[in-house]
């Protein structure tokens, strides 16, 4: 037994893995893969990693030394199920295995349980930053037991990317919190695309310009406050030329988004936690729309504006943009930590907000000196009951929100869809409401269903006599 860790799948993600784990001192990696070809392949291919490459589980677990620590690194879902079978087949308790694939956090907390009777650690890790990060260095959000992070902590520090001296990577929480926080980021990731996606919309429409053009004008707010990682690529998708027809490429692309489902994970776990995650479910409904061809076709002579428009300053409008980008990004992230927070609180997992904050600053797709900023936010008010609600979020609003409104007045007036910058200032203007018409359905629900209500001046429950003298009587909460 020579290696002190293994990866099991050697698809781009798992082989990238591997390898970054070998490029650091003191690591020997074990490799396994289902079709003993690939193994054989990634081992040639890299013959500097210095694989210890096996064709059976067996002589994997046992080219491992003690305790076994193993990733694996392949399709989420039934792929993952039977690997950890074979796993547990061949380990000891003591022994680790890791799931670093994107797995549903509740099938996380399943393995976890099952995999815990045998006495065997099993760690969900989200890992986020595609097949480079993998290489170089990723975001990594593990769950599982304390005791399995002391073993599994050095190693992957060793691995993660490192921002300001820090490596992004942090014990989440126990069992399936590693891969709720990972789902968050990816529900957040899908927000912050769609909203860049309504800012780059807005603005072609508006001034007429071109991508390339527009590509300059993301460059450059690349270099402010919306500093991002994916600021900066969607710079470089706008400039690049079609070779074959030598139009921008975003205007040969079809404009129908994919999704493998972390985002509708998001929206479907805040649905259940009761947390309104509006921007995030717009982005994913955004492309749910875009991917339905026959409803698009049948209602493409809806009357209505065709959305061209003209400013009439175009640097004004463009930094109108910018700023309903930052505001509309701000509420993203304020609901998405909302939703850690009530995650934490439904699962029992003791998540620092400001830890998860400052290990997404570097290796994953939504790394951005931005979330600095929340880090701080956390580490001035621990209990801070809403992200947008700390000072330094509330004066970038303060600062943004004309601006916010002024664009979502432009887009609509010209029929421009702009879900997610428009249903983020919804959300903030509920959310700062003085009152809100909540009361006139609490009306109606008590008037066709006896479902009572509260009241403003007494305590108590109340419901009114509707279909009798229309009095008050005092009744029994029942929400
Ligand atoms: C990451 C990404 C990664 C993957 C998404 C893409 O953090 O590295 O989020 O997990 O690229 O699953 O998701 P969609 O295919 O749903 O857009």
């Amino acid at each position: 037994s020579q290696a002190n860790i293994g990866v099991i799948g050697m698809a781009v993600m798992g082989s990238n893995l591997a390898r970054n784990l070998a490029s650091r001192e003191g690591n020997t990696v074990a490799i396994y893969n289902r079709s003993a070809e690939k193994t054989r392949a990634v081992a040639a291919e890299f013959p500097d990693a210095g694989f210890v490459a096996s064709e059976t589980i067996e002589d994997f677990a046992a080219s491992l030394q003690k305790p076994r620590t193993a990733i694996i690194m392949v399709q989420a879902g039934r792929a993952t199920d039977a690997v950890i079978n074979q796993l547990v087949e061949v380990f000891e308790p003591g022994d680790i295995i890791v799931d670093g694939g994107n797995a549903l956090f509740t099938d996380t907390i399943r393995r976890e349980k099952a995999v815990r009777e045998t006495g065997i650690n099993f760690v969900g890790a989200g890992i986020s930053g595609g097949e480079e990060g993998a290489l170089l260095g990723p975001s990594i959000m593990p769950g599982g037991s304390a005791s399995a992070w002391e073993t599994l902590g050095p190693i992957l520090r060793s691995i993660a990317a490192v921002v300001d001296g820090r490596p992004c990577v942090t014990h989440v929480g126990t069992d399936g919190a590693g891969h709720f926080v990972k789902m968050i980021h990816n529900g957040i990731e899908y927000a912050d695309m769609q909203l860049i996606a309504e800012a780059y919309d807005l603005i072609r429409r508006g001034t007429g310009k071109s991508p390339a053009e527009i590509a300059d004008i993301f460059a450059e707010w690349n270099t402010g406050e919306l500093e991002s990682y994916l600021i900066e690529i969607t710079a470089e998708v706008l400039r690049q030329t079609d070779a074959a027809t030598g139009a921008p490429l975003v205007d040969v692309i079809l404009d129908q988004a994919g999704a493998k489902g972390t985002g509708a994970w998001t929206v479907q776990t805040a649905l259940d936690l009761g947390i309104p995650v509006s921007g995030i479910a717009e982005a994913v409904f955004a492309r749910s729309l875009s991917s339905k061809p026959a409803q698009r076709a049948a209602a493409s002579a809806l009357p209505g504006p065709d959305g061209d428009f003209t400013v009439a300053d175009v640097d004004a409008f463009v930094e109108d943009v910018r700023l309903a980008l930052y505001a509309s990004k701000i509420i993203a992230y304020s609901q998405g930590f909302d939703a850690i927070v009530a995650g934490a609180e439904e699962y029992n997992w003791d998540i620092k907000k400001g830890d998860i904050a400052a290990i997404w600053r570097g290796g994953c797709i939504i790394r951005a000196q931005f979330l600095n900023r929340i880090t701080d936010a956390y580490a001035e008010n621990p209990g801070l009951v809403a992200l947008v609600t700390a000072p330094y979020f509330t004066d970038a609003v303060a600062g943004a929100q004309s601006a916010w409104r002024r664009v979502v007045i432009a887009a609509a007036q010209a029929g421009i869809p702009s879900p997610a910058f428009s249903s983020s200032l919804a959300y903030y203007d509920g959310l700062r409401a003085d009152r809100l018409p909540a009361a006139l359905v609490q009306g109606q629900r008590d008037f066709f269903g006896a479902h009572t209500y509260k009241r403003v001046d007494r305590d108590g429950t109340f419901h009114t006599l509707w279909s009798g003298d229309r009095s008050e009587i005092q009744a029994v909460d029942t929400h």
